[in-house]
């Protein structure tokens, strides 16, 4: 929405607490700089409602606004930090929005929005935000308000103990004049109070608010007289940035830069709006908060996920770093070589590795105690360590520390005989992956000038020359300081993904060139996205009417979950969020390939529906693709159609077979389910039953945990089977004569522990293919007898299968081979539709798109479906 006198129009969402925030503002560029106008707000608390209400409270506020989604011209939305489920459902919610209009989507604080919520309530002087992270902790942020604006006193979003955070303010020589606003005093204000921290802004301010999320973004251009609005006043002119104090490399902890407190920095003011550019175009304008591409904007993190937590502080005590192994090789698990954080015990090799690395150079090798005090909880500011290994062998590491929002590379050592495997950049990733989990922006690192493998390889992930130190090694040998914003720019690699890699192109995307004949065509075709992300694939599939598949992608995240040996939910959404628009775009430009369309990938404007997985599945994945399909969806006028992913497992057997038709017996084999169903016509499901304990898939994860041989279970375990007995070792065939149709696979489990168990204490050694082929036949035989139970019953001629286990050679060879002997038709999904993926997805969507079956913009995800 675009008139003469430069007005464009800004949606702004935040769900990243109990206020479900939403503003429609105009913003006026004018000679004195920005001015910003509030059209419609829709504002109101919301308790874990958010997804359900988000899309049409937007609605609405668009319409009171005399607007609808194609008038806006970019989307704010806040970033946080909040409530984990929350910021994810705003966030996934502005990128579906963002990349179905093809428009700008730009982040802010939520905090800061906090602040500037408190200064339209007229609050001036010193603030602290204290936001609710639950669990006794809270965002502390601190800000001076005057009439000009809201100076941020703080350099990056922090998580503290709600004690702490009291503590340090209370201190604070000023104390007497600060007042607090944010949602943590609900839970520990009372904790405030004791320390005499008592003034308070008046409660109904304590939320940020659609405008407020507006106005931090317009803030470094508002105009001095704005028009409503703001009452809005320029904002005080900042400082230049500041400079970081660069980290001396191999320095020990002890000696670098300390912030023993989490306010150290606070004094200075955050640099980051200092250089903004002013620009008469009010979108442009926004530009200084990132490119406007959804595909980047990302939650604000303040910490890793419990599960890497836990793990650095296990590793940083364990005598031993090696995980429990029963003395498999690497090779058989086929995992040769890995990345983990760095533990205690590898202190030695790590010192060793350096000695090797820098013999013959002005450096000095770091101690086993350096790098201990390097690992310990005690280290002043948060470290990040990783190693390469390969069969047991220490062969990478790389370090950094944080420093404001810079993460401050330490130390880059691989073995001579290992270089040019791209393990530098692996580490490299990894350690700036956690330091951006932890609030950083920017990694910057010291190089020798005249290294230049080492600079070539900076240079490729994207740093750049920032300063240079006089003989910093030595005499005569410069250090070139070099400096790379976050993330790194990083190849992408499906097999062997890294840490979000960033991607770098103009947005808005320009509009596809087709002609008339491919307009008409393309709506023939009648193209269906779908979008699965109910557990650790995000995948996207788009399909044509026919049942075609035009587009066909999977981001797995295997790599990320499989040193916890199982998948770590908050690790997946996390992985959710970061790749969901990237996988989308790689679906929209392989359906034009596909289709031989030049002008283009397609638009979501050519799509003819957007499906999603509702569930089941882990609620916080789910949410992701949910949220992002109703944002798109919404923004590109197309109806949304929700799938059950138990379904979608089913008809990935159509995707083999077309002209499947009910009657027949499904068997549903995958990680989280087990069940045996007669499906009567399609959409009338009778379970006949389904597992009392684990799930199949869970078994092979499991056994092959047991067996140290890494996760998931199921190809490694079939792939050793491939050489073994499966008559070697009787393991129990549970509930194979219960008379009806429901399994049990965890005392099979406990089975093979207490085999491998007894067989160690012997001192034998374990024969891991006939153990592999012994369990498979104990699992599958079970699985025979019931389906071919369940055909007899029921009269059924037809049989099929689905889930990830579905993927197992040996159980589709079984299965096709005793059961065609007896006269039934048997149909098997591609192998590579077993496991997660959106193609079974978007066969469902299909089929609903043509019976007009559509959800509306209220659906939530369902984590408990059934069929
Ligand atoms: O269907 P899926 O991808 O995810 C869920 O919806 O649960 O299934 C994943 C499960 C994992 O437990 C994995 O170990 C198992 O499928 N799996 C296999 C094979 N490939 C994957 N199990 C046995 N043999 C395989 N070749
Ligand atoms: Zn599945």
């Amino acid at each position: 929405m675009e008139n003469a006198c430069g007005s464009r129009l800004v949606a702004a969402v935040d769900t990243s607490t109990d206020m479900l925030a939403v503003a429609v503002a105009r913003l006026t560029a004018g000679e004195e700089g920005l001015s910003a106008e509030l059209l419609a707000t829709g504002d109101h608390l919301c308790r874990r409602h958010a997804n359900v209400e988000l899309i049409g409270t937007l609605d609405a506020a668009l319409a009171e606004a005399g607007a609808s989604i194609s008038d806006v011209d970019a989307l704010l939305v806040g970033r946080g930090p909040g409530s984990f489920t929350g910021v994810r459902i705003g966030i996934s919610t502005a990128k579906g929005l963002a990349r179905g209009a093809n428009v700008p989507l730009f982040g802010v604080s939520t905090l800061d929005a906090s602040a500037w919520t408190a200064w339209q309530g007229g609050v001036r002087g010193l603030l602290g935000v204290a936001a609710d992270a639950m669990r006794g902790e809270v965002y502390p942020a601190l800000y001076r308000l005057s009439d000009a604006g809201v100076e941020r006193l703080f350099d990056r979003e922090r998580v503290v103990k709600a004690a702490d955070a009291v503590a340090v303010w209370a201190a604070r020589e000023d104390a007497a004049e600060l007042q607090l606003t944010g949602d943590g005093l609900k839970r520990y204000g009372r904790l405030f109070d004791e320390a005499g921290l008592t003034r308070r802004v008046g409660e109904e301010l304590w939320h940020p608010t659609g405008f407020s999320l507006v106005l931090v973004a317009c803030a470094p251009h508002l105009a001095p007289q704005s028009s409503v609005a703001a009452a809005c006043a320029p904002q005080a002119p900042h400082l230049g940035a500041h400079s970081s104090g660069m980290a001396q490399r191999h320095i020990p902890s002890s000696f670098g830069p300390t912030c023993g407190t989490w306010d150290a920095q606070e004094a200075r003011a955050g640099g980051k709006r200092a250089d903004v550019p002013s620009v008469a175009e009010p979108v442009e304008s926004l530009r200084y908060l990132g490119d406007g591409d959804p595909a980047t904007v990302l939650p604000i993190y303040t910490r890793l996920s419990d599960a890497e937590e836990n793990e650095r502080k296990r590793l940083g005590r364990a005598a031993s770093a090696q995980s429990a192994v029963t003395g498999v090789a690497d090779e058989l698990a086929g995992r040769h070589l890995q990345f983990r954080p760095m533990g205690a015990a590898d202190a030695e090799a790590a010192s060793a590795l350096e000695a090797t690395c820098f013999a013959g150079t002005g450096h000095a090798a770091w101690s086993p105690a350096q790098f201990l005090s390097e690992l310990g909880d005690e280290a002043a500011v948060p470290r990040s360590w990783w190693v390469a290994h390969d069969d047991g062998e220490l062969v990478g590491i790389a370090g950094g520390m944080v420093v404001e929002h810079d993460v401050q590379i330490l130390d880059v050592a691989v073995s001579p005989e290992r270089r040019r495997q791209g393990i530098a950049r692996r580490l490299l990733a990894q350690v700036s992956y956690d330091a951006q989990m932890l609030g950083c922006t920017t990694a910057s690192l010291e190089v020798e000038d005249g290294n230049a493998a080492a600079i070539a390889l900076y240079e490729e992930l994207g740093f750049s020359q920032a300063g240079r130190r006089r003989n910093y090694y030595g005499q005569g040998a410069d250090a070139l300081v070099m400096t790379a914003p976050l993330p790194l720019v990083l190849p992408v690699d499906a097999a062997s993904p890294e840490p979000t890699a960033a991607a770098h192109r103009a947005w808005p995307l320009p509009v596809p060139q087709r002609t008339d004949e491919e307009r008409a065509e393309l709506a023939r075709l009648a193209p269906v996205l779908a979008i699965e992300s109910s557990c650790d694939e995000t995948a996207v599939a788009i399909i044509d009417t026919d049942g075609r598949l035009l587009a066909n992608k999977v981001s797995t995240q295997i790599d990320f979950h499989a040193r916890f040996g199982g998948v770590v939910p908050e690790i997946a959404s996390r992985k959710h969020v970061e790749v969901i628009v990237g996988v989308v775009d790689e679906a929209l430009e392989e359906a034009a390939e596909t289709l031989g369309l030049a002008g283009g990938a397609l638009a979501p404007s050519e799509l003819a529906a957007v499906g999603v997985t509702q569930g089941p599945g882990l609620v916080g994945a789910l949410v992701v693709g949910v949220a992002f399909a109703k944002g798109f969806a919404y923004a590109a006028g197309k109806p949304l159609i929700t799938v059950n992913h138990l379904e979608g497992h089913l008809y990935a057997n159509l995707l083999a077979e077309p002209t499947l038709e009910p009657p027949f017996i499904f068997t549903l084999v995958s990680g989280g389910h087990t069940m045996l169903v007669h499906v009567r016509a399609w959409g009338d499901y009778q379970v006949l039953g389904e597992t009392l304990d684990d799930a199949v898939g869970e078994a092979f994860d499991k056994v092959a945990k047991a067996l140290g041989l890494g996760y998931p279970g199921g190809p490694i375990i079939s792939r050793l089977a491939e050489e073994g007995d499966p008559k070697a070792i009787d393991f129990p065939r549970a509930m194979m004569h219960s008379h009806d149709y429901r399994f049990s696979l965890s005392g099979l489990k406990t089975a093979v522990v207490t085999y491998i168990e007894q067989e160690t204490a012997a001192g034998k050694t374990i024969h891991l293919p006939d153990l592999a082929a012994s369990f498979e036949a104990a699992v599958f035989d079970v699985q025979f007898k019931k389906a071919w139970d369940a055909l007899k019953e029921t009269g059924a001629r037809e049989y099929c299968l689905g889930g990830g286990v579905a993927a197992n050679p040996h159980l589709r060879r079984m299965l096709t081979e005793k059961l065609g002997r007896r006269g039934v038709r048997v149909t098997l999904p591609p192998q590579n539709a077993c496991t997660d993926n959106a193609a079974m997805i978007a066969e469902v969507a299909r089929r609903k798109f043509s019976e007009g079956d559509f959800a509306g913009f209220d659906v939530d995800a369902d984590p408990n479906m059934t069929l």
